[in-house]
């Protein structure tokens, strides 16, 4: 291990020795642990970390950072969409997805290193449970929902496929998840087929470019953002991993979206076919101020303009049909070839630029007292994962319906939008239109019908509450065999025990 004397002279270069300025006063334990967390730190890296925050707080909000000159919505050829193509073209993505998954050519990649400040909770997000009537959380139903996609793949092609599942995690997630997943015997999933990595940390700064101590023993350090995920990848020889497996393709999605649909079969063929090396779901924006990210051109360059980002007036355009003219919204679901992530890591990493976030970040002052600040006084650098677009040769994005893909859980309860709620309300109401257009009714305590229409009360909810496990549908396909003619009664829950009792009838 580093002596306190290296450190201190590594630390000196940076120009960051102040993070020793407690030493005198500590105990053995805490010294070991400072030691170690500030060991790793290279000298000149750290030295132009804090520079380069520091200049980056001093052009923020930088005048030029308003892109609306350079700014062009998606040319429509850049544009494919689930929705508005016809039955036989989706067939055809759908069975050039399924045939890769099949070839076990396909993996999934969970970005899972960040904090969930926004939601309040001090676990990791895929842990949470919205409340569902199963009572399942964000990592079971991913993991269901990859245990069905290898399912179809493999009865489709005869065969037996994996999709392995990589997930990036944090300092903050690494040991709970991996925890959890021990708890839960990996989901039923073979643990040799999900491998959790982790990004790397960074400091958080002051205004100044001085690295924040956040306990007399502690620096402040946060994950260094999504975009963190390439130098991850090559960190842990992530890639290589891919490649002894033959994995080609790559659906890299966030933690938080309850409906996202992992390996997306229609997604990974559209973009097959394509010949795309990179690619995004989008789904129209709901309103201006919406925040996520816009797919667009900046410069003639298919790149995300981040909600953090944009301007209220841009946000607010309007096109020629009197929609948003920015209202590709990003779902954080991306597609990349493995030889695309391999030219990423191996090229282009180094020119991502880090994108600066102004925080409260808690310290401890002069005299050793823990400090609340309650101003901005840190800078965070982040690194954002769709800032490699403008690298592809090949860009496609893909338009969904935001009610079968897209129900984003980012905020407590307490938020009006985006929260356990909805999330709850948009899986609830899709298996109650599933189970509607699979031929069931839903009766009420009296035994009245339930509306037939997919309609929702005022409150948002379904007239019925209906759960449908991802072990038994997918995306709404093979309900016939269990739901047609069926009258149902609220709550009903399909899981793979009710369809052995419910079918499969003959359709
Ligand atoms: C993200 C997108 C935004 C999109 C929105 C859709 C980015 C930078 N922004 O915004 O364009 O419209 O989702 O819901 O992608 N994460 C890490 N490591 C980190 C930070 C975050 O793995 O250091 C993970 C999170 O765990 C999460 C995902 O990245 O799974 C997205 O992060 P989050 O901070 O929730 O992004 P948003 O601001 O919601």
């Amino acid at each position: 291990m580093a002596s306190e004397g290296d450190v201190r002279a590594r630390l000196r270069r940076a120009g960051q020795e102040h993070l020793l300025r407690f030493w005198a006063e500590l105990e053995p334990e805490p010294r070991a642990a400072l030691l170690a967390e500030l060991a790793p730190l290279e000298p000149d890296a750290l030295r132009e970390h804090c520079q380069l925050a520091a200049a980056a707080y001093a052009r923020h909000p930088d005048p030029r950072a308003d892109l609306a000159a350079r700014l062009q919505p998606l040319p429509p050829d850049r544009l494919g969409s689930a929705s508005r193509s016809d039955t036989e073209t989706r067939r055809r993505w759908e069975e050039e997805g399924f045939r890769q998954i099949a070839l076990n050519k396909v993996a999934v990649l969970l970005l899972a290193g960040g904090q969930g400040t926004r939601l309040g909770v001090t676990y990791p997000k895929g842990m949470y449970q919205v409340g569902l009537p199963s009572q399942k959380t964000l990592y079971q139903l991913q993991a269901e929902r990859i245990r069905r996609v290898e399912q179809l793949a493999g009865e489709r092609h005869g065969t037996h496929c994996t999709v392995p599942w990589y997930i990036m995690t944090s300092e903050f997630t690494l040991g709970p998840t991996a925890k959890f997943f021990k708890e839960h015997d990996f989901f039923h999933l073979d643990p040799a087929n999900v491998v959790l990595f982790e990004q790397r940390m960074l400091p958080a700064v002051t205004f100044e470019g001085k690295a924040i101590l956040e306990r007399k023993d502690k620096v402040a350090m946060a994950p260094d953002g999504n975009g963190g995920l390439y130098c991850a990848l090559a960190d842990h020889q992530i890639l290589e991993d891919m490649e002894r497996r033959g994995v080609e393709f790559v659906h890299v999605y966030c933690v938080d979206n309850i409906l996202v649909r992992l390996a997306d079969p229609v997604f990974i063929g559209f973009c097959v076919l394509q010949e795309a090396d990179c690619g995004a779901k989008v789904v129209e924006k709901a309103y201006p101020e919406e925040p996520v990210g816009v797919v667009c051109q900046v410069d003639g360059v298919p790149q995300v303009v981040e909600y953090s980002e944009i301007s209220p007036e841009t946000a607010g355009l309007r096109g020629a049909h009197g929609g948003l003219l920015y209202n590709a919204g990003n779902i954080c679901n991306h597609f990349f070839t493995r030889g695309f992530l391999e030219m990423v890591t191996r090229e282009f990493e180094p020119l991502l630029k880090p994108h600066v976030a102004v925080k409260k970040v808690p310290y401890v002052d002069e005299e050793g007292t823990l400090v609340k600040p309650l101003r901005p006084n840190g800078i965070k650098m982040e690194k954002f994962v769709f800032d490699v677009f403008q690298f592809a040769k090949n860009f496609a994005a893909f338009e969904v319906l935001r009610e079968e893909e897209f129900s984003p859980l980012k905020n407590a309860d307490t938020s009006a939008r985006d929260n356990p709620s909805t999330a709850r309300r948009a899986l609830l109401a899709q298996h109650y239109r599933w189970a509607l257009q699979a031929g069931a009714r839903f009766l009420d305590a009296q035994g009245a019908q339930l509306p037939e229409l997919p309609c929702l009360l005022p409150s948002g909810d379904p007239p019925a509450i209906c759960e449908i496990s991802p072990l038994v549908s997918y995306a709404g396909e093979g309900l016939e065999a269990y739901l047609r003619g069926r009258e149902l009664q609220s709550p009903f829950v399909l899981d793979e025990d009710q369809a052995r009792l419910l079918g499969p009838q003959e359709t």
